[in-house]
């Protein structure tokens, strides 16, 4: 593989310099990179204007493989993935079958090395099936070659506290993590919407906030019972935001995302009743979304996860109340966090950085990505125009669904290429292979 030569391009937005890279890491930076002997038949690339920042890392994506390979496969996936900027993605468990076994996770493990558009890291179910019954064989998955560190029933949450306390316990042993889709089942049964004036507007049942947090605040406990490791999936209330502010302060070893759609979007859009809007948790309102930005800005809130959730139209573009909740995400992650923290000044190219790749990756356990834009780190990096803006289009996005709920926005900077170890995965919108 030939070295490349990034030419002025600027790391966090800073000052631009050269970046060479050879062998899968950054061999040499500015001046250095172009007197490298390495770079005399390197492929130049023109960074002028770009922003660079280390490849994104998603915690939290749905490739529907095995199972769904109608709504979404690992090679479509990786293929949005690398478009939006992404070189890792954890592949979420609830798949047909469910990825509670070493065969499973490795099946995924291998899908998404095949590809190679992006490394695919298999989450493990924590309870076998995701019933909520009892506990899969963690640490198979663990010891695997896929060798998983993270564990979620995400779609469901494991609300037995006794099943919970004993995950948290287990995972000890191989420093893993369990990620909590938190919410409470009886105070949801048959919910469709956020609780709230909307709702009861709309005549639709609703979804109450204290359902996230009563979860939240249980979790937070047990895991300081434990001394063990939680992360909470897709935080979506201002109440999650002070439970787990209040948890931190006190030591607890707890991390918090929130995804883009929650950032932006919020329970108004349900009023047409389009069902591009049915997601869980739901939308919440704008007071919820305004406490979220702030809280992702502070810390309390460590990432910026997609939940990247396509769904078949036949499952989606149907009545409200029948149609299966989840949005896309991968290829407007980026472009949504910029609009609602960067552009705002909640967070600068380093805090996107922090929030999109070093801290997901830390949580994850990865020690390849989420790496400084610097000389001997591997070459997992993105390349962004952040002066370009794009209108998003469902049907031309790489993934096999086309659930995007920013259908028809106008959204600020464009991913320009993504690098994986050094070889572009995705240029000028189109991943490589195709
Ligand atoms: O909206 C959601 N969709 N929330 C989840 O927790 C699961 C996900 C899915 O798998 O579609
Ligand atoms: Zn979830």
């Amino acid at each position: 593989m030939t070295a490349v030569l990034i030419r002025g391009a600027a790391p966090y937005g800073e000052e631009p310099l050269d970046l060479l890279l050879s062998g899968g890491v950054i061999v040499a930076t500015g001046a250095a990179a172009s007197t490298d002997p390495l770079a005399a038949d390197a492929e130049i690339v023109d960074g002028a204007g770009l922003v660079v920042l280390p490849g994104l890392v998603d915690l939290h994506t749905h490739l529907r493989e095995p199972g769904r390979e109608d709504a979404e496969t690992v090679a479509s996936g990786s293929a949005a993935a690398a478009l939006g900027g992404y070189t890792a993605v954890f592949a979420m468990p609830n798949t047909d079958p469910t990825a509670d076994t070493a065969g499973v996770v490795e099946q995924v493990f291998r899908l998404g090395r095949d590809v190679g558009l992006v490394d695919v890291f298999p989450i493990g179910a924590v309870t076998v099936g995701r019933k909520g019954e009892r506990l899969a064989e963690l640490a198979a998955m663990a010891t695997s070659a896929a060798r998983v560190r993270v564990f979620s029933d995400d779609g469901d949450c494991v609300s037995d506290a006794l099943l919970m306390r004993r995950a948290l316990e287990y995972v000890k042993a191989f420093d893993g993590v369990i990620a909590q889709h938190a919410q409470e089942p009886r105070l949801t049964q048959g919910a469709q919407m956020h609780e709230g004036e909307v709702s009861a507007r709309l005549g639709l049942t609703g979804w109450p906030a204290v359902a996230e947090e009563a979860i939240i605040a249980r979790d937070c406990l047990l895991t300081d019972h434990v001394g063990s490791r939680l992360h909470v999936c897709h935080l979506s209330t201002a109440g999650s935001v002070e439970v787990v502010a209040a948890a931190k302060k006190r030591g607890t070893i707890v991390t918090a995302e929130v995804t883009p759609h929650h950032l932006l979007l919020t329970d108004e859009r349900a009023v047409g009743y389009d069902p591009v809007f049915k997601v869980n948790p739901p939308l919440r309102t704008a007071a919820d979304v305004a406490a979220l930005r702030q809280a992702l800005a502070d810390g309390v809130i460590d990432i910026v996860a997609t939940d990247h959730a396509p769904h078949a139209s036949q499952d989606k573009e149907t009545e409200w109340d029948n149609a299966s909740p989840g949005m896309l995400g991968l290829q407007t992650a980026l472009s949504v966090v910029i609009a609602t923290m960067l552009q705002p000044g909640l967070l600068d190219w380093r805090g996107v950085a922090r929030v999109m790749s070093e801290a997901p990756a830390r949580i994850g356990g990865l020690t390849d990505h989420g790496r400084p834009v610097a000389v001997g780190e591997p070459a997992n990096l993105v390349l962004i125009d952040p002066t370009a803006s794009w209108t998003v289009s469902g049907d031309a996005l790489a993934s096999l669904s086309s659930n995007t709920p920013f259908e028809g926005m106008e959204l600020p900077g464009r991913v320009v290429a993504t690098y994986l170890r050094g070889r572009c995965t995705a240029a000028a919108g189109v991943p490589a292979g195709s």
